[in-house]
């Protein structure tokens, strides 16, 4: 595999359309053929190219830049004061970090939210059939989480006229607008909003408390700017990516930063890497709040960029700003993590020091 690891060579590689998401010969991993979770898979804006990709991209990116920073806010808020940890209480800090993101986008997108632990745990299992590490039972768990989540937003949609406001309406509204008309791929691509949006945006929010807990000046800088919240987690994206690494398949003789990649190369591209590049961020190993044009990697850039950036830094910064009524110094420097396994992801898991604790 190549790996891409400077600032212009994963630009290089983001903007090739003869790279791809997936490997030509394997659209769906094997495992997950004919299976739930591979069909909602197969759909995936983020897993599939060219016209395919293109036009419900659209719609997603419409539907969501549609919704005003404020409403992010307050649902953000609103959602980040229930059940509110301690951090003293390291489970329940890592409970909050990882299911507020996603009960936020479940609220926006119309979904009943009453039981937002079951939404997460949903949503957790059935991105296992992301990661090549799952095991068969994992698997399993994840095309049962897949039928739930697919019955719950068809629901959604048959309540569309009861809720015109929610992001399925909007998505069902931009859809119409750009001509597709796929409900299978329509319900497949509302999952992904919750799926895209899970552990990437918990880790954001966890990441950041790390770089509070790490940069003991640093809370005190946060409080005593206006935009401090924003600035720490755009900071924190760059310095701690979330996202550490993303793949691309070459379908064409290509050539990048001088090397020719064949047809069937496979790329990795390290985004954390990137963000720490001295040529696009100087003096890149500092954590600097006010950081003059700051060029992050961690939400891709070209055809497959993130559509839910801002949404995800605007709930990160809310959320982080109601935690603060509980945060203090001498709460933070008891504070451990470790991180979670993964492929792909920087995700803090908090403990005591003495325990250690899965998400
Ligand atoms: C900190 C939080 C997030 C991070 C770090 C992140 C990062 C990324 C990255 C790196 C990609 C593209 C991967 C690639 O090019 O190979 C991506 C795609 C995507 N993200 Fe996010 N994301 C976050 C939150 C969200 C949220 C909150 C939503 C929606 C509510 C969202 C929706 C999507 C969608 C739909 C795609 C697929 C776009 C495409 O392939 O064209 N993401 N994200």
């Amino acid at each position: 595999m190549w790996v891409a690891a400077h600032a212009n060579s994963v630009s290089q590689v983001f903007a090739e359309r003869s790279c791809r998401v997936r490997p030509v010969a394997e659209p769906v991993p094997a495992v997950l053929d004919r299976r739930p979770a591979g069909e909602i898979f197969s759909h995936l804006v983020r897993m599939i190219d060219g016209d395919r990709h293109d036009q419900p991209k659209l719609a997603l990116q419409r539907a969501l830049s549609s919704i005003s920073e404020s409403e992010v806010i307050t649902r953000s808020t609103q959602t980040a004061e229930f059940e509110l940890p301690t951090i003293l209480d390291p489970d329940a800090l890592t409970a909050w970090v990882y299911e507020t993101p996603v009960a936020v986008v479940a609220d926006l997108l119309g979904l009943p939210t009453d039981d937002r632990s079951a939404i997460a745990r949903d949503v957790r299992d059935f991105v296992l059939c992301l990661s090549s590490l799952s095991t068969p039972d994992q698997l399993e768990n994840a095309n049962a989480a897949a039928l739930r989540l697919r019955s719950q937003l068809q629901d959604a949609l048959g309540a569309i006229q009861r809720n015109s406001d929610s992001l399925v309406s909007r998505v069902l509204a931009s859809a119409q607008n750009v001509c597709w008309t796929d409900n299978a791929s329509i319900i497949a691509n509302l999952v992904g909003l919750l799926s895209q949006t899970y552990e990437a945006t918990a880790g954001l929010i966890g990441n950041s408390i790390v770089a509070l807990v790490s940069h003991p000046r640093l809370l005190g800088e946060v409080r005593s700017r206006v935009d401090g919240w924003q600035q720490l987690v755009h900071e924190t994206s760059r310095y701690e990516s979330p996202v550490q690494n993303t793949r691309r398949f070459v379908v064409e003789l290509t050539t990048v930063g001088g090397v020719d990649l064949k047809p069937g190369a496979a790329i990795l591209l390290v985004l954390a890497a990137a963000n720490r590049d001295a040529n696009a961020n100087p003096d890149p190993e500092r954590f600097l709040l006010d950081r003059a044009d700051r060029r992050v990697f961690t939400f891709s850039r070209g055809p497959h960029a993130c559509p839910g950036e801002a949404i995800a830094r605007s709930i990160a910064a809310s959320a982080l700003s109601v935690l603060e009524r509980r945060l203090d110094r001498p709460a933070l420097d008891q504070l451990a993590w470790e991180w979670k396994p993964s492929q792909n992801g920087r995700l803090p898991l908090f403990h005591d020091g003495n325990a250690t604790r899965t998400a």
